[in-house]
This record gives C-alpha cells, structure tokens and sequence, in this order.
C-alpha cells in the first residue's frame, strides 16, 4: 500500500468527511439561512465521481468516511450511493478498505433508510436534536419534523444502530434542557454530544448571545451525575467523552472555542462540489472537480491533495472574544462542508 496521507505538522490524515449534498429539509439557526441559495446541479458531483474521490483516499490510507451533507439523505439514489461505499468496508484489511462507514444526519429522513443503512455495513450514526420541546424544535430548525426525527432515532436503535444525538447547546435556547436530554439519551440508549456554535457564515443569528462554553455547562452537569472516564472511542475526533454512571451511556464534549483540539487533528472534507477544505475554518480549498473532470489521472488529483495537505492550517482560526471583540470565522456556511 502507498503511504499515507500526511499534513506538514505530522498529523496523519485517516479520516474523511463527505458532504454529499448542500441541501437540507431543515434551517436550522447555527447552520444554515432562512433564504438559501444552493449549488446548481451540474456543479454537483455525481455519485460515480464521488466514489471515485473516495477511493483515491482509501488508497491513501483514510479508514473511516463519514457522509454528511446538508443532509445527505435527501438527495435522490444516496441508497445506491451508501451501498456501494460500504461495499468498501473491512475492518480486518491490512489492505485499502475503509474500517467504517458513518452518517450524520439531521434524522427527518431516517425512519425509511435504517434498513438500508444496516444492510449497508453502517453500525452507527450520528442524529442531530437540539431539543425534545417540539416547538422549540421548529425555532431552532425553523422546519420541524420533530415527529419524524423522534420516529428515525427510535428506528435506528431498534435495528440495532448506534446512535449518538447531536446537542448544539445555545445559550437562553436550549441549555435548560441538557439534563432531559442526558436522561432520555440514557433511557433509548444512545449517547449524546453536546457542541459549541461555531460561527460559520451568515445565518441571520446573533453567534455572540447564542454561544455557551462546554466548560460551564459541564460544571452544571457534573452537579447532577457521575463522570466516569472512558477510553472506549478511540476515533481520535474532536469529541472529548466520559460515561454517566447513572444512565450508562457515554456524554462527548465538542468544544472547538473553549479548549482546542487541533493537535490530534485526522481529518479533511470533501464537499459535494469535489472541493477539498482541510479545516472546517479554512477560507480556500482544492478544487479537485477541475482536476477530475479536466481528464486528470488519479496521481494527478492526490498531487492536488497532497499540494492541500501542505497548507493545511495547524488550527481553526474560530473566535468569539469575551470583550466584545470581532467575532471570527469563515464566510462559508456549515451546511457546504457539513461540519
Ligand atoms: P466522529 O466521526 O465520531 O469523530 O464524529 P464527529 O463528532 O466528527 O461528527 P459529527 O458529524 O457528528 O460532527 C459533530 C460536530 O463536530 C459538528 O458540529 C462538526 O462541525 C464538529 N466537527 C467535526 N470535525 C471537526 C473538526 O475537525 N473541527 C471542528 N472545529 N469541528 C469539527
Ligand atoms: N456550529 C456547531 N455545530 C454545527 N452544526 C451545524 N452547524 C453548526 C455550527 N455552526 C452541527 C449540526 C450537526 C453537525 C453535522 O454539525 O448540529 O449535528
Ligand atoms: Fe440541515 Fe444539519 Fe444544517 Fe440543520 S444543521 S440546517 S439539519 S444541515
């Protein structure tokens, strides 16, 4: 096998994301515009040209692909898509296979693809829920679907997936409610990842009143229920977590402005338009689509990885000063990347 991909710090790259489409069913208010404009279809890989993407970085030595979008769901044919990539999947390989395929998903669409995911190879998933109030549920992703995403969670672990919930905690909006969403997590037996905003874009919020630091709401919760180290997840991602002795499951802690991570830092993202970003906070990324569709050979496209990887930033540049300073962070919205 070729060597893997390594960036000028020394991190090694094992990880890639992919954002399938930069569409999504919701809105919601760290994440996206109420007005969107999304990318024209022709601009859009096709599944064929993402697939191929994909193995180059598996020949490259990534094991784990994570599909996010938008919300890769909704676009049409994924099944086939997810298929195919877990196809790929061999955790006992010495060889260029993927360890594990995963998806992040916003859950509205969950209920009808949990047995594709299973049949699939996927083991778990990552759902995200900021609130178990339904209308604060429609607030905070100005769609709704609450019904729905409550029925995809509940799909999911009853097929056997994995499931961790995706709590964004925001200050004033949803942070009385971390304790019933610790309980619940603990009752359908799934963990829970709680995750600072980050300010990425214009999304018409106010990123300063919105942001909480982890630290704090940790404190909060530590008064209420027992920490108990873990060292069960070694994916290396940027979630901290312990387990909760009294309900089991695990709590992760993504905290990208109050402690950061950039050190064990594995991964690169890929958009659907063939863009590689290698940080979420980066302002330019590799147009590897030009390179693609321009007849390039597949040393061509990993030279144009490999030209990224070299300017991949040692950390994010994220800001949200306590002073009231200016508050930092990429033009480009979550949703492009999918995080
Ligand atoms: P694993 O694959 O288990 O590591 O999950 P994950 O936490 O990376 O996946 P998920 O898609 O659920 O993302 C959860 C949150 O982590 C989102 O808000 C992402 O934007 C954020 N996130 C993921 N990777 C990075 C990263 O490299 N840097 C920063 N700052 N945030 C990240
Ligand atoms: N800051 C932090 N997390 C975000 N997500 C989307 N936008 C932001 C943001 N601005 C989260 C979603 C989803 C994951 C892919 O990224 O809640 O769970
Ligand atoms: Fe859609 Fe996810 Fe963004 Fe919400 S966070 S708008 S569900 S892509």
């Amino acid at each position: 096998m070729q060597s893997s991909l390594i960036d000028s710090k020394g991190r090694h790259i094992s990880y890639l994301r992919v954002s399938v489409t930069d569409r999504c069913d919701m809105r919601c208010v760290y994440c996206m515009a109420e007005d969107m404009e999304f990318l024209p279809r022709p601009d859009v890989l096709d599944f064929e040209e993402l697939e191929h993407l994909c193995s180059i970085f598996i020949k490259r030595g990534v094991r784990r692909i994570r599909l996010t979008g938008g919300e890769p769901l909704v676009r049409r044919d994924v099944d086939q898509f997810i298929t195919a990539l877990g196809r790929r999947v061999d955790p006992g390989s010495d060889g260029p296979a993927l360890d594990e395929l995963t998806l992040t998903t916003n859950g509205s669409q969950l209920d009808r693809h949990v047995t594709m995911l299973v049949n699939a190879g996927i083991r778990r998933i990552n759902v995200s829920l900021d609130s178990l109030k339904p209308e604060r549920f429609l607030t905070i992703t100005r769609r709704g679907h609450f019904e729905r995403v409550l029925s995809g969670i509940l799909a999911a672990r009853k097929a056997g997936l994995g499931v961790r919930i995706n709590t964004v905690v925001m200050k004033g909006v949803n942070d009385d409610e971390i304790d019933d969403l610790v309980r619940w997590c603990g009752e359908i037996g799934a963990d829970l990842c709680l995750i600072e905003t980050m300010p990425m874009g214009e999304t018409g919020e106010d990123r300063r009143a919105q942001y909480l630091s982890l630290h704090e709401v940790r404190q909060r919760l530590a008064e209420n229920w027992t920490f108990e180290s873990d060292a069960t997840h070694g994916v290396g991602g940027p979630a901290r977590y312990v387990r909760i002795r009294e309900t089991g499951q695990r709590i992760g802690f993504i905290t990208p402005l109050s402690h950061n991570f950039c050190d064990s830092c594995n991964r690169v993202r890929l958009s659907c338009d063939g863009k590689l970003y290698t940080c979420l906070s980066s302002r330019g990324a590799v147009d590897l689509r030009s390179v693609l569709r321009g007849g390039g050979s597949d040393s061509d496209i990993l030279a144009a990885v490999e030209e990224g990887l070299a300017h991949k930033p040692f950390r994010h540049d994220f800001l949200i000063p306590d002073d009231g300073g200016a508050v930092q962070g990429p033009r480009r919205l979550m949703s492009v990347t999918g995080g």
